[in-house]
């Protein structure tokens, strides 16, 4: 089967590829000249492991190829994915549509044969419906059929993610997108991932709430973590009693300095731009969102605190270890360092930061941090070294090393990586999050 993918970004790309490894033949296309004459060359436009193999091999078996011409692209497929971005609308926090509209109208008229639509990009609800007046009204000359396939990938894990998913959402109005989209995914179904028939809008809504819900479980045991610190409780063990109850399960129970990303942030802001516009508040994620910005310059305060407090810590120099959002990946994007960062050099605080992937994308948005080749060069001197992203290379960290080069043996550890006790045997002042 033939598969075209609109928007060659993390998405598109990665969907692509996998696609393309089950068999099918897929033809990447974007717009941007330079991104598709770097993926000829087998340079990849973002950091995702395994991934440039994926492309290169699948590109060898003459399965997957890329172009910037949408019209040559989908000739022949019968599957349309729209894999382009839905950025947080500057003001007002709506899905910005306007990239999903403007392919949609290409491809209704461009469009050469029978085919199916698929919007794969995060989009509000009803957003299917739009896209089918727009290809419709755009004098679409075939058959087709708007389908809604959201994405559940995460960053570093998107491969694994797409290979072995939990689920297949699949919301469909007619018999010709079920039986198109059965056929894009039945080398899965044959794995026995399970797959789910629903409705359009029904779907368009699952990729939000499954989202919403997620950054609830994550400030939940946040707001925990807090009150653990208030009554000598320890957050992990609380995730761990809650996490064993089938009903709750113990994943993305995990406290930290808040969740950012590309998705959570954006997407929770998009569920309540939705609510508010159908008159019906979801309260939860609104406090949800407040949550968590606001815990994000929180952690800031208490690398100060660790640094013997507001005024004490003028003219200190704190090391972050981690800046991207989560590891494995080079994204930016909301990451709780900025705050971290923000708040330290507010206060007078020298900042040194080292990250394995991010740091080319974290300068610009933390002009006043210096970076460093490895994470000791940024500890030399530092009155306090900080967690801030669980990178593997930070989790068997030289503590010698580090207390020797450091100017006090201070850690703070925003991703409870660290035992406490160990870390105190070995004469540091240790600060975790949710534990005393
Ligand atoms: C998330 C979802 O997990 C994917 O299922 C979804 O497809 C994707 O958004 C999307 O909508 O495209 P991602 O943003 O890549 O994926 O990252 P996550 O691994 O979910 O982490 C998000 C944030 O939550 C990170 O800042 C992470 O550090 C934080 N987090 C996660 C915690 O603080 N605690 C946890 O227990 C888990």
């Amino acid at each position: 089967m033939k598969i075209a993918m609109v928007g060659s970004g993390y998405v598109g790309l990665v969907s692509g590829a996998c696609f393309a490894d089950f068999g099918h033949d897929v033809v990447c296309i974007d717009k941007d000249q330079s991104k598709i004459d770097r993926l000829h060359d087998g340079i990849m436009p973002i950091y995702e492991p395994g991934l440039d193999a994926l492309v290169e091999s699948n590109v060898k078996a003459g399965r997957l190829s890329f172009t910037t011409s949408l019209a040559e692209g989908i000739k022949g497929a019968s599957a349309i994915f729209i894999a382009v971005g839905t950025p947080s609308r500057r003001g007002d926090g709506h899905a910005d549509l306007s990239f999903v509209y403007a392919v949609a109208k290409e491809v209704g008229e461009s469009l050469s044969n029978d085919a199916v639509i698929v919007t794969k990009s995060t989009v509000p609800v009803g957003t299917g419906d739009e896209v089918e007046r727009i290809i419709k009204d755009s004098g679409a000359a075939h058959r087709f059929a708007v389908v809604s396939n959201p994405e559940f990938l995460r960053e570093g894990a998107a491969i694994g993610d797409f290979k072995r998913p939990d689920r297949i959402v699949i919301g469909a109005e007619d018999d010709f997108g079920r039986d198109v989209m059965s056929e894009v995914y039945r080398p899965l179904f044959l794995n026995e991932s399970p797959i789910l028939f629903t409705s359009r809008r029904t779907s368009e809504l699952i990729k939000y709430a499954a989202n919403a819900f997620l950054a609830t479980k994550i400030t939940f045991i946040n707001e925990m973590a807090d009150l653990c610190e208030k009554v000598g409780a320890n957050v992990q063990d609380v995730s761990r009693g809650i996490g064993m109850d089938n009903r709750i399960g113990s994943k993305f129970l995990h406290a930290g300095p808040g969740y950012g990303g590309s998705c959570f942030p954006k997407d929770t802001l998009a569920l309540l731009k939705t609510a508010e516009d159908y008159d019906s508040p979801t309260r939860i994620v609104e406090a949800v969102v407040a949550v968590n910005d606001s815990r994000k310059r929180a952690m800031g305060r208490k690398v100060l605190e660790a640094l013997g407090g507001a005024d004490a810590a003028r003219g200190k120099k704190a090391a972050l270890l981690g800046l991207t959002f989560k590891p494995n990946t080079d994204d930016m994007r909301d990451s709780p360092a900025i705050a971290v960062a923000q708040t330290l050099t507010d206060a007078g605080v020298e900042v040194a930061a080292y990250d394995p992937e991010g740091m080319e994308q974290a300068q610009p948005l933390m002009p006043e941090v210096t970076m460093c080749d490895d994470p000791y060069a940024a500890i030399e001197g530092a009155d306090a070294t900080v967690i801030v992203t669980e990178w593997d290379a930070f989790r068997a960290l030289d503590l010698e090393r580090v207390k020797t080069l450091a100017n006090a043996p201070v850690l703070v550890d925003l991703r409870n990586i660290y035992t406490p006790d160990d870390v105190r045997a070995r004469g540091f002042t240790y600060e975790s999050i949710g534990r005393v």
